[in-house]
């Protein structure tokens, strides 16, 4: 091995790795080992192309310098500092730069430090919001079947997918769901699906069936990645709120994939002209540099919080790194480096590139949809008999030994990579996948 190459670490045994077939990895590990701007370096030296930002997180590239700069004068600068009853500037800073770029309306920030923690927050200032208004029988939280929203107990019980479900008990509650939006007849869209959007309709359904004055919230992704991007047909989202809104129920948009550009707009929110009561956010928010996220409310929600002696906590909720100063540093940074380089846009430019690109996987083996929006896509693959997951999982192992690297769930290949992509980057990733799916059985 040449003395450049960094060995791989020699015993696997002890990290019990997450979402992951451990006893795979750790017969043939996939290590990286360094990343710049588009790719990232395997361990024996080979360069892969990012076809998903990491993990839908590092919209700006890898190590980008403003960002990298920015952490490590803040590890010498202020470590960390009490998120509770004490402050520091970065964390005010960068909510205001947040609500700069937010949907209107929305307009304070609860840090967290993950997706899950956000979404978790979210559903408790929902529940704690109607409560504080004097409606505490608003206590049901309703999710959609396929939905994913991470992996604290409040998002499984929202969410959709029965894996991430079925082992954990009984879960929260009073929890309801409505049906996904995946629709057969919508097979090989190009942008936003046709059919679909009286699936909104279901939500009348389930406040026919419990009172709305039961149900304290509906959260659901405008685009729902992980589960293997499902895309809201026409006109849904919108029928969505107008329902919430007419039963006093507030909407959440879980933004964790889709907030900072990844569709050509800041948010998806501003992208399909639907806001909701709440955002919740993560992974771009930091350019995946330092793990933060946030909940993003309306004033509304914050305000019926701002009452009783001003010396009592108005929240009890919160965690020891909300809004520490290190990820503070990374989310001003990162914000800087999307605005300077225009890319919380740059999707919508490319997205035309990135359509055709994609759909021209068509007709290649055991394809059997194709849908893409913004900077995001899918190909779905069908089945191996009796192996679901296995044709796709497959495909993922040798698109990183030809040099780019997928997400797989399911039989479904998700590509979302980093904004920074160029039209011939896109070029070389999806011939390449083009290759591995024709070198599959
Ligand atoms: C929509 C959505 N919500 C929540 C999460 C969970 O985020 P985290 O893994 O940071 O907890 C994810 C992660 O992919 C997500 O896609």
């Amino acid at each position: 091995m040449p003395l450049d190459r960094k060995p791989a670490p020699n015993d696997l045994r002890a990290f019990w790795m997450p979402f992951t077939a451990n006893r795979q990895f750790k017969q043939a590990p996939r290590m990286l080992v360094s990343a710049q701007d588009m790719h990232y370096t395997a361990a024996d030296g080979r360069k892969v192309l990012d076809g998903t930002a990491g993990l839908w997180c590092c919209n700006a590239g890898h190590c980008r310098p403003r960002i990298t700069q920015a952490v490590s004068g803040m590890v010498g600068t202020l470590d960390y500092a009490p998120a509770f009853q004490m402050g520091h500037p970065g964390a005010f800073e960068l909510a205001n730069r947040i609500i700069d770029i937010a949907p209107e309306g929305l307009e304070h920030v609860f840090y967290t430090n993950s997706g899950s923690e956000a979404v978790d927050t979210a559903l408790k200032i929902a529940l704690a919001y109607h409560r504080a208004r004097g409606e505490g029988s608003r206590t049901r939280l309703i999710g959609r079947e396929r939905g994913y929203h991470g992996v604290g107990f409040g998002g499984i019980s929202v969410g959709g997918i029965v894996s991430n479900r079925r082992v954990f008990g009984s879960l929260l509650a009073g929890v309801d769901h409505l049906p996904h939006t995946h629709l057969p007849e919508n097979r090989m869209t190009r942008g936003q699906p046709e059919h679909g959007a009286h699936l909104a309709d279901e939500l009348e359904r389930i406040v026919a069936l419990h009172g709305a004055d039961t149900i304290a919230a509906v959260i659901v992704e405008p685009m729902a990645g992980s589960t293997g991007v499902l895309l809201p047909p026409k006109g849904y989202l919108e029928r969505l709120r107008d329902i919430t809104r007419k039963h006093g129920i507030l909407l959440i948009f879980d933004e964790v994939i889709t907030g900072f550009g990844r569709l050509g707009s800041p948010f998806a929110a501003q992208h399909f002209g639907v806001v909701p009561d709440m955002i919740t956010c993560a992974k771009g928010l930091t350019n995946g540099v330092i793990p933060m996220g946030a909940v993003l409310t309306s004033a509304a929600i914050h305000d019926a919080f701002m009452q009783g002696p001003e010396h009592v906590i108005e929240l009890f909720h919160g965690y020891t790194y909300s809004g520490n100063p290190i990820a503070s540093a990374a989310g001003i940074a990162t914000l800087e480096t999307y605005a300077e380089e225009g890319l919380l846009t740059r999707a919508a430019q490319l997205e035309a590139h990135w359509e055709k690109a994609l759909h021209s996987l068509a007709d290649h083996p055991h394809v059997v949809d194709i849908r893409n929006m913004g900077l995001i896509g899918a190909v779905e693959l069908a089945p191996v008999e009796g192996q679901p997951g296995k044709r796709a999982f497959d495909a993922f192992l040798r698109a990183f030994e030809a040099g780019i690297l997928i997400r797989v769930t399911g039989d479904i290949i998700a590509l979302s990579p980093p904004l920074i992509i160029t039209e011939a980057q896109i070029d070389e990733l999806v011939a390449t996948l083009g290759k591995v799916l024709k070198a599959g059985s």
